[in-house]
């Protein structure tokens, strides 16, 4: 059996990776992680059988399967971490390690998350006096904290709870709408902040004057953002056509006409989202809930933006830095009922226990996929290594291949362990 090197048994740094076959890989995992039998089944046919689908869903006839794979490379505040990615598209998990490595030689990502807030929305209807309504609600807010607080003793119990309350204006001048700021620890926390805004709603109107409306949470949840850092040695972008320095200021460019232009803002973020929602998913979490968050917050001036911007550097190098939502959770239904979830966690490693940590980990997988998306775009364009890879199942499907040429074939494969120097490994 080939034996790629690591530098360490934690190190996420495995040249030669993708070279290994499927068995070959699953062992070098178990070396590095403590796998259990039940999590190799899961591997194997994808942790999820009809029997506990069918616990999860409704009318459930079966299971539905993507592949799973290890983003490598990254480096997320010091520490290494292998990130499991479920996901259908080519050239995602092999562009986004390749984009990890180039940032590990600028140190790594630095990311930091706010407290896990939950934002739930109380609408109240047909109130006659806005100015009494907020008054009397915000003098009421401690018992109102209070009541939510009691729907929700074991939240209370783990040290998470209400964290505020505030009135909003609305556009229509009959309706008065409440957030209601719940910190759900460890879980995703949309069952908690729904509840809580339940069991707050009747009181709320009776506060009002009005009757209660919708209740439910709120996914532009941007009391739970997660901001992540990234700089990249000039030298390390350069491809064989290009020099680093050009590469980093193509970059750049490309961020700016995402910045400049909305439709551009669009795909620029779907390139993030590759990267996210694949971690997002490996993990058992909502990936509906992550996107909706996302372009929520990608909006939320009024203009679509970009969620990760790219500049030049005091040194010369690239700076990158995403912003954005990230309500994920390691606990809760989901992740209890999918061995594939559960997988995911040990691959993740015992230090990546809080949804904070997770949420992090999560958005460096976005600004990778980000980086290596316009590396590839402002050099030799996406096809040639997208379609390298994409005839790979073409191929063995049977269906004929999209016509590939033949340097992109080479360092797209070169790709797969992310030491490849072409910009054609993407999206
Ligand atoms: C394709 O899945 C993603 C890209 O379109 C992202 C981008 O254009 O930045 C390559």
């Amino acid at each position: 059996m080939p034996q790629p090197t690591t530098t360490s048994s934690s190190s996420s740094r495995i040249p030669g990776f993708y070279r290994l076959s499927i068995a070959e890989r699953r062992h070098l995992l178990r070396l590095l992680v403590d796998l259990s039998d039940e999590d190799l089944l899961a591997l194997e046919q994808g942790g999820l059988d009809p029997t506990a689908a069918d616990r999860v869903v409704e009318n459930v006839v079966g299971v539905y399967a993507l592949p799973l794979g290890l983003g490598l490379n990254f480096r997320v505040n010091g520490r290494d971490v292998l990130v499991p990615m479920a996901v259908e598209e080519p050239s995602v998990i092999a562009a986004a390690s390749n984009a990890a490595r180039m940032v590990r030689e600028g140190g790594g990502f630095q990311a930091d998350a706010d407290d896990p807030v939950m934002t739930a929305q109380v609408e109240l209807l047909g109130v006659s006096d806005l100015v009494g309504a907020r008054a009397r609600i915000e003098a009421a807010k401690d018992e109102l904290l209070m009541l939510a607080g009691a729907a929700l003793p074991r939240l209370l119990d783990r040290g998470g709870g209400p964290r505020g309350l505030e009135v909003r204006s609305s556009d229509n001048p009959a309706r008065v709408i409440v957030h209601l700021h719940v910190d759900c620890r460890n879980a995703m926390g949309a069952n908690m902040v729904n509840t809580a805004a339940e069991s707050v709603a009747e009181r709320l109107a009776e506060l009002a004057g009005g009757r209660s409306g919708l209740r439910i949470l709120t996914n532009l949840c941007d009391r739970r953002l997660i901001r992540v850092r990234a700089r990249v040695p000039a030298t390390a972008l350069a491809t064989r056509d290009f020099d680093g320095e050009t590469v980093r200021d193509g970059i750049v460019g490309a961020s700016r006409f995402a910045e400049d232009d909305s439709y551009r803002a669009a795909t620029h973020n779907k390139g993030i989202m590759n990267g996210i929602d694949a971690v997002v998913i490996a993990t058992g979490n909502d990936w509906r809930g992550v996107e909706a968050g996302a372009h929520a917050f990608a909006a939320q001036t009024g203009r679509y933006r970009p969620l990760a911007v790219w500049r030049v550097g005091d040194g010369g190098e690239l700076e990158g830095s995403l912003e954005m939502p990230m309500p994920v959770g390691t606990v809760g239904g989901s992740v209890k009922a999918h061995g594939g979830a559960r997988l995911a966690q040990r691959i993740l490693g015992p230090a990546v226990t809080s949804a904070s940590e997770l949420a992090m980990i999560i958005g460096s997988a976005g600004l990778a996929s980000n980086l290596a998306a316009l590396r590839a775009l402002c050099t030799d364009g996406i096809q040639r290594g997208h379609m390298a890879l994409h005839g790979r199942w073409t191929k063995d499907a049977g269906v004929a291949p999209l016509p590939v040429l033949e340097r992109g074939a080479a360092a797209a494969a070169v790709a797969a362990d992310g030491r490849a120097d072409s910009r054609q490994e993407v999206t």
